[in-house]
């Protein structure tokens, strides 16, 4: 009796909604086998699809789905590895070797190995069930006795089905700029979105949508993912001549190598993968969910309104003047005071001091002791600046440690804002700002730390390397978080935010150390709504901190600005001593107001009713996931006066609510009619505004 051939092995992942699978053909090459919606049975499932040699010009593996393409063989397409080993081959051959199911199957280990050199990949998937989201990442071990070296190291690379052109979704952007959200149907070739900056970036940021071309945000399939890294990234969109759509995310290789000496590994940051037939809203909601509950330092914990100097008093920090404005912001119902730059040592503007943690003589006389304490009488918590990654010439720490900063020898040091980057690959460095940065958190009351990152890198040279200076784009991240998770580990109780010049890091990675960040230097409020949509496509209002300032203090009444930061985690920037009498209630009453939606606002679902994509109005809802309780925020900018919208009744488009329970009923502040959820959202209603006008109302089933 003939045997018939054992059947490949092959696996699937199922999430509450969701199903990756994939599974080793015939021939040992390890495919993706499906992406997309869970379906009734396991069987159910294609079986991975090998398609056989094109011509005599391109192989399989360049044709197939594979899970972790190296660069090997006849594949030209974009690989997750590639390396050098130590006789000078460039081919990295990897095998199935054994695979691995733990936590009641859903966390799956793949372990390849090269075909003769002593090389093994580690590709890890888990599924978030409940979070719908598959998280990937892969390790690469030197298990031989000779060194070699990574020059690519991705986490994954995923394959929406084959046959689409498909659009990809993403953001750009530029200091006070950041987060423009962008949109672009994918052609042959490969499209690149990456920071070469040390950095996440203001220009790029870490996560991609894909769809058909036709979702919209309430419906339409999207294929989604996001980067947790915090270094050089790279999110490469290559559409092949064969149809095919792959996306890959991971370390970026430019200027890259790492050397693994025997027994060592290296492991690239983990990324998550979604699906959903609900359009990019949907996306975007699940996105937010994980990072709230599952990868913020204090999960959901509300924030507190917070009022920072900086705008108001820039390097002018002293006792008497912070305390000042500390009073009024106390008044106005703000609930921390964050004392911004130019509290440490000799820093009068921005060419000295970095480095230099701790208070200045001449400012602080007797420390930072008598304002911490006079805040914390005035009932709010206190938070401090730091931007401990930098430091200037003029500074004791550089004058003691010039070989601290990345440089080259024989080169000028780039300095951008008058200052250099110390190299926290370097242990004696972070030791160093361990030190003064537990020193400044033990001896004083500190709530709240602003962690600043002004400059990107120039003349990446580490001359002291103990390998390849190259590792230090990988090796810098690590000691960032390394000591920014001694200072949580240290101080749990503290919050602290994330800010590169406003949106510079901002990713899934920092977001394990930071609950919020600061979104963009920009607070010009028209400016903001666009940086804040784009910015709500990966990230949740709850971390998304907004200031009113003084920025459109003549020209875009107080109640819009106000409107505008109340849509993320509230903070008030602007300098209020300047604020007459009017312009303080105003904000007291909304402060008092906001704190009342703060749960909805930081802890509800988000739908965005109205892109503003470079129109005249925008408008958005947060719900509670129990659907009890909602918050409405409409915006107006301007709007000439020949466009029928000018007239201030029914003529701004029909809102039609998101995420109510369609047989409950339900009131909107300052409309009469009690309706059910099923009117609000399919009859919708119409907010009539001015130029410049906004409106924010709670919404509440009843
Ligand atoms: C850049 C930040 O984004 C600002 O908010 C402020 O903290 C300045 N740095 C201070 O130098």
């Amino acid at each position: 009796m003939p045997t018939l051939p054992p059947k490949p092995p092959g696996w699937v992942l199922e999430t509450a909604h969701t199903a990756y699978a994939l599974g080793l053909t015939a021939n040992g090459l390890l495919l993706n086998r499906f992406w997309g919606a869970r379906l009734p049975l396991r069987t159910d499932y294609p079986p991975p699809a090998e398609y056989p040699n094109f011509a005599s010009f391109t192989a399989a593996a360049h044709l197939s789905p594979e899970e972790f393409p190296a660069y090997a063989g006849a594949s030209y397409v974009e690989p997750c590895l590639k390396l050098l080993l130590p006789d000078g081959v460039r081919d990295a051959v990897l095998k199935f070797e054994k695979a691995d199911l733990r936590d009641g199957d859903t966390y799956l280990i793949i372990h390849l190995r090269d075909a003769f050199y002593p090389v093994s990949v580690a590709l890890h998937y888990r599924a978030h069930h409940d979070a719908d989201l598959i998280e990937r990442w892969a390790v690469v071990t030197n298990a031989g006795p000779l060194p070699l070296t990574v020059e690519r190291l991705f986490s994954a690379q995923v394959h929406p089905p084959l046959g689409e052109p498909y659009r990809l979704t993403h953001v750009a952007g530029k200091w006070s700029a950041e987060f423009q959200l962008e949109r672009e149907t994918l052609t042959h070739g490969v499209k690149v979105l990456e920071s070469r900056r040390l950095t996440t970036s203001h220009h790029h940021n870490p996560w991609f949508m894909l769809d058909r071309g036709s979702a919209d945000e309430e419906q339409g399939e999207v294929w989604f993912g996001a980067l947790a890294w915090s270094g050089n990234w790279k999110l490469t969109a290559e559409t092949t001549d064969f149809f095919g759509t792959r996306i890959s995310l991971g370390l970026n290789d430019w200027d890259f190598a790492y050397v693994l000496n025997a027994g060592e590994s290296l492991s690239a940051p983990r990324t998550f993968f979604g699906y959903t037939k609900s359009g990019f809203g949907a996306a975007s909601r699940i996105l937010h969910g994980y990072i709230r509950k599952r990868v913020l330092p204090h999960r959901e914990q509300l924030h507190k309104v917070l009022y920072n100097s900086w705008e108001a008093t820039t390097f002018n920090v002293s006792e008497r003047a912070q305390m000042k404005i500390a009073k009024v912001a106390a008044s106005l119902g703000c609930e921390l005071f964050v004392v911004d730059d130019g509290w440490f040592h000799k820093r009068k503007n921005d060419t000295a001091g970095l480095g230099d943690w701790w208070a200045d003589a001449k400012k602080f006389p007797n420390g930072l002791g008598p304002l911490v304490a006079g805040v914390n009488q005035l009932g709010m918590e206190f938070g401090i600046w730091v931007e401990p990654e930098m430091v200037n010439a003029n500074s004791d720490l550089y004058r003691a440690h010039p070989d601290w900063v990345f440089h080259f020898p024989n080169r000028k040091r780039t300095e951008m804002r008058n200052q250099m980057i110390l190299n926290l690959a370097r242990a004696d460095v972070r030791e160093y700002l361990y030190g003064k940065l537990y020193a400044l958190l033990s001896d004083h009351n500190i709530a709240f730390v602003k962690w600043d990152m002004n400059r990107n890198i120039s003349e990446p040279g580490w001359p002291d390397a103990p390998g390849d200076a190259r590792e230090l784009w990988v090796r810098y991240v690590e000691g960032l978080y390394e000591l920014w998770g001694r200072l949580r580990d240290s101080h749990p109780q503290v919050i602290f935010q994330s800010c590169s010049g406003g949106g510079g890091r901002v990713d899934m990675g920092i977001l394990q150390y930071a609950d919020q960040v600061w979104v963009s230097d920009n607070t010009d409020a028209p400016s903001r709504l666009s940086i804040q949509e784009g910015f709500s496509y990966a990230y949740p209002a709850s971390i998304m901190e907004a200031w009113v300032t003084d920025a459109g203090f003549n020209t875009i009444p107080l109640e819009f600005r106000l409107h505008v930061a109340m849509a993320g985690a509230l903070g008030i920037g602007g300098d209020l001593l300047k604020w007459d009498n009017e312009d303080r209630a105003l904000a007291a009453k909304w402060i008092a107001y906001y704190k009342q939606i703060r749960p909805v606002v930081q802890g509800g679902d988000l739908y965005r009713l109205h892109r503003l994509d470079g129109g005249m109005f925008n408008a958005l809802q947060y719900m509670l996931p129990d659907r009890s309780e909602g918050v409405l925020f409409g915006f107006r900018m301007f709007a000439p006066q020949f466009l029928p919208y000018t007239t201030n009744t029914v003529l701004l488009p029909t809102l039609h609510l998101r995420g109510l329970d369609s047989t409950a009923s339900y009131q909107i502040e300052g409309i009469e009619a009690v309706r059910s959820g099923a009117a609000w959202m399919e009859d919708g209603l119409r907010l009539s505004l001015p130029n410049f006008g906004s409106t924010v109302r709670r919404i509440r089933r009843i």
